[in-house]
């Protein structure tokens, strides 16, 4: 062990100590929690904790994951039990702050769950249906430490990988490791890291970056955006170990600007870690130096492509680049560069810590460890779960999620973004797995899991997505500039019943020359909504031919809403949308670049 780190984790244990020997009040105020008013819930308690004198840490959390319960209160109280209270309204705090934190004594008909403890009458967390089969690493700390005090990270593990892999391990047995583990990016493409590192470790440059890619535009994810504002330090400890086994100098974390909580809780990490010398020169006393930042980007989908991503950190458009030469050749400035996603990198601590054979033991042959899915759409507990792959699609959304909330059938979900594709409601027995959902044509992505009931149209949702394709694409190619265009009002007209005998044909011919000819994989996969699609609901297109009236609807209750003015009556599958589809016409103004809407005949 290090000498640095020993000091600190005997720093750490003091407090962790000392926070446990008075009440310990912790309110989750990330996305989620502040979207459902956890802020005026802090204030509350804030206010009642001082009127009652009472000697208590309260503390700002990230989301547990359990987002249908935000506003979410944890009371722990020394001798008692620790203490979940769900949705706590400003009106509910009183009572709460009365009866728990000064009178010890939980207030059992607002109690949501107990953690690590049993009561009568209060489920324990880890058997709420949500809770139920999680295996939690890179959300292992998602609502139990402060973000960004790094003695509480110390305190329950952290830092211990990266402490071993300088103390005991050469870079690149560091490599060997994290490529024995069988970790795979989350990024989307599935590719070994391990493998991925040693592209970097082998270039000899003196400056070398590693870059953490939170750009995280897909609508329907929201698990990068939760653990940089739950946990960055994981995040931080990743990128650090990263940066040792491949010999790069500096890391950079990329992330949507506007997000503020995952940009300010990351920004105090960091400066937390070169105060405490685990950034900067001499990381924990060794003779490894390894700088850290963060840079903000504006709203761009294609920016989360790796090399538009260096565009953007070098101020120009973000444009995706020719390859060859690649990322580990000619990265950011010209440097050779690594860039992962931040799950994939939030895992790598505890592969270092545990093992690669600890992580291997956990998922399939294939895909190693957990995924962590993000559930909304028609779902009762909308949030984000980590699971081991090999669970059935139908654990996750029946029994986790707990299924429709109004108790209608499912009929799909949707997968893996604006560039994945759907799964029917039929195939909910397949296993997760990176690539049998490929196979299937559904690939996980970055971990979108959108619930639809069997109130949505297919053909609508497909449209959404292309829509949201075109007017993200970059345009710097005519493949995926005027193809997703085509694509979008081949759509139009099935959504408008107006479309003709070809244009299904039409539309296959348009996504053979979106993948084959497309520059980046915005315009290689722009497709595959639609294909994935007409795979399995065919016929719901064919029904969408001229002659059979504009298209049955329910309105989509979902993270995408692209219809503007759109008449809705009721919400059955006879209303119908008379739809404004604003997003056909309009330029494509957040990148710049006017799209063509031409006639497709
Ligand atoms: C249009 C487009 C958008 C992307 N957006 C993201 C993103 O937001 N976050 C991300 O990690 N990867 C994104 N990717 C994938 C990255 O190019 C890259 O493969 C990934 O960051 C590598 O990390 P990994 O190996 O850890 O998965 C995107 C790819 C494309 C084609
Ligand atoms: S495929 Fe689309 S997003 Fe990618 S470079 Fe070409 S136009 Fe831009």
């Amino acid at each position: 062990m290090t000498a640095v780190f020993e000091r600190l984790l005997a720093q750490a244990m003091d407090q962790w100590a000392e926070l446990h020997s008075r009440p310990w009040v912790r309110v989750s105020t990330g996305l989620m929690g502040s979207a459902a008013g956890a802020n005026d819930t802090l204030s509350a308690l804030r206010h009642d904790i001082e009127q009652s004198g009472v000697k208590a840490t309260i503390s700002e959390v990230g989301t547990t994951g359990l987002c249908y319960a935000e506003p979410l209160v944890d009371v722990f109280v020394p001798g008692g039990p620790r203490v979940l209270y769900s949705n706590v309204a400003v009106d509910q705090v009183h009572e709460i702050v009365t009866r728990h934190v000064q009178g010890s004594v939980p207030v059992k008909e607002l109690a949501f769950a107990t953690v690590d403890a049993d009561v009568v009458g209060i489920p324990r967390r880890e058997d709420l249906p949500m809770m139920r089969n999680q295996v939690r690493i890179a959300l292992r700390n998602a609502g139990e430490i402060d973000p960004i005090s790094i003695h509480q990270y110390i305190a329950r593990g952290g830092f211990a990988g990266l402490d071993k892999a300088l103390d005991s391990m050469e870079p690149k047995e560091v490599v060997q490791e994290v490529r024995d583990s069988g970790l795979r990016g989350r990024g989307g493409a599935a590719f070994s890291t391990g493998t991925k590192w040693s592209f970097l470790s082998g270039n000899p440059s003196d400056t070398k970056y590693i870059l953490c890619n939170c750009e995280e535009g897909d609508p329907g994810a929201f698990n990068d955006k939760t653990i940089l504002e739950t946990d960055p330090f994981t995040l931080i400890e990743g990128c650090i170990i990263a940066g040792y086994a491949t010999g790069a100098s500096n890391g950079i974390v990329f992330i949507r600007h506007g997000h503020d909580a995952p940009i300010d809780r990351t920004r105090a990490a960091i400066k937390a870690c070169y105060a405490n010398g685990v950034l900067g020169s001499c990381v924990m006393g060794t003779d490894f130096s390894f700088e850290m930042e963060v840079s903000l980007v504006g709203e761009s989908y294609v920016a989360g492509e790796e090399t538009a991503l260096m565009e953007a950190i070098e101020g120009k458009r973000s444009m995706p680049r020719f390859r060859p030469p690649f990322p580990a050749a000619y990265g950011v400035w010209g440097k050779p560069s690594n860039i992962n996603n931040i799950k994939t990198l939030s895992y790598v601590p505890e592969i270092i810590r545990r093992g690669a054979a600890w992580f291997t033991s956990i998922g399939t042959e294939k895909s190693a460890g957990t995924a962590i899915a993000c559930l909304s759409g028609d779902i009762r507990y909308a949030g984000l779960v980590e699971v081991p792959f090999g669970l059935t699609m139908r654990q996750i959304v029946e029994e986790m999620g707990g299924g429709d909330p109004n108790g209608k059938a499912l009929k799909f979900l949707q997968t893996g973004g604006p560039l994945g594709g759907l799964l029917p409601a039929d195939d909910l027995d397949m296993v997760l797995d990176f690539d049998a959902m490929v196979a299937a044509g559904a690939m996980f992505g970055s971990g979108g899991l959108i619930v639809c009931n069997e109130t949505r149209s297919v053909v609508d949702l497909t449209r959404t997505l292309v829509a949201f394709d075109q007017m993200e694409s970059c345009g710097k190619c005519f493949p995926c500039r005027l193809g997703t265009s085509h694509l979008l009002e081949l759509l139009d007209r099935f959504c408008d019943g107006q479309a003709r005998e070809n244009d299904l044909e039409l539309m296959a011919r348009v996504g053979v020359n979106m993948r084959v000819g497309s520059l980046c994989g915005h315009g290689q996969l722009g497709y595959n909504p639609v294909e994935s699609a007409f795979k399995y609901f065919g016929d719901e297109f064919r029904a969408q031919m001229s002659g059979h009236g504009p298209i049955p609807i329910a309105p989509f209750v979902g993270p995408i809403v692209t219809r503007r003015g759109a008449q809705i009556e009721g919400d059955t599958p006879t209303s119908v949308v008379k739809a404004d589809f604003v997003v056909k016409l309009e330029p494509a103004v957040a990148n710049g670049v006017s799209h063509q809407n031409e006639e497709v005949s």
